[in-house]
């Protein structure tokens, strides 16, 4: 499926449009299945987008019990470190909503256990996912299906923590991979979902913000067809619509 690419110069409508595809689709997925499976990005871009979602009307009309939230990537540092995704997404939205404990699903960290951690999160997501039907066909059928993943846009062309070259990024049976350090900061060892799981989704929503970003984002979109790109993220098809939000 082609990419759709959704440009915008006022962050507003930006956040706002983010918020209202997420809100459309949690309520797509509620409606089918009686729950939702969203990943979460990290890093700077999203955190106007989590804020907006901590606020009305997205705190009374998603329907948060039904929703579960994982995270795409997690650095290996404590919840309270500046740089955990986690801890970003309690400090802009998850604290000023009333969640059911066991619908968050945060990358189980413990510093210098990596290939524990992988293992441990790829458990969680096991335990959630087999509960599904087993109706899937199709290449990707052993992987997890989440009704939306959002990814931001490295400036190496990374996403998740999917970077060039890295190990992880060529995982094909793993849910959950590690990288041991990332080449760019924080230089701190990764989890991520691998492309598989990533390529399963029934929508991925790129968010992409900054003018340091345009560059990137003419290689990676030059590049969409190259399923060996250099680029992590041009690798990304997933089996569902791909969404690219771009605030220029
Ligand atoms: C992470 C992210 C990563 C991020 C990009 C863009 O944990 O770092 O998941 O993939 O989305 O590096 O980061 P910024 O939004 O900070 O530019």
């Amino acid at each position: 499926m082609n990419p759709e690419i959704q440009t915008f110069t006022d962050p507003q409508a930006w956040r706002h449009s983010a918020a209202d595809l997420i809100y459309r689709r949690i309520g797509d997925a509620v409606a089918v299945r009686g729950r939702a499976a969203l990943a979460l990005a990290g890093g700077r871009t999203p955190q106007p987008l989590y804020e907006h979602l901590g606020r009305n009307p997205y705190t009374n009309t998603i329907p948060w019990s039904a929703v579960h939230l994982f995270w795409g990537d997690e650095r290996c540092v404590p919840v309270t470190d500046p740089d955990s995704n986690y801890g970003m997404a309690r400090r802009t939205f998850l604290d000023a909503l009333t969640l059911t404990v066991g619908n968050l699903h945060p990358v189980p960290v413990q510093p210098g256990k990596e290939r524990e951690t992988a293992e441990l999160y790829e458990a969680d997501l096991r335990r959630f996912f087999t509960q599904e039907a087993p109706k899937a066909e199709g290449p990707l059928a052993s992987f997890p299906r989440f009704d939306l993943i959002l990814l931001g846009l490295g400036p190496d062309g990374h996403t998740a923590s999917l970077f060039p070259g890295d190990a992880a990024l060529a995982e094909r049976k793993r849910w959950v991979a590690w990288v041991p350090e990332a080449p760019l900061p924080p230089r701190v060892p990764r989890i991520t979902l691998t492309l598989p799981v990533i390529n399963r989704a029934r929508t991925v929503l790129f968010l992409v913000s900054g003018k340091d970003k345009k560059v990137i984002i003419e290689k990676v979109r030059a590049d969409g067809d190259n399923p060996d790109s250099l680029y992590p993220a041009a690798r990304i098809r997933p089996e569902g619509e791909l969404i690219w939000m771009v605030l220029s």
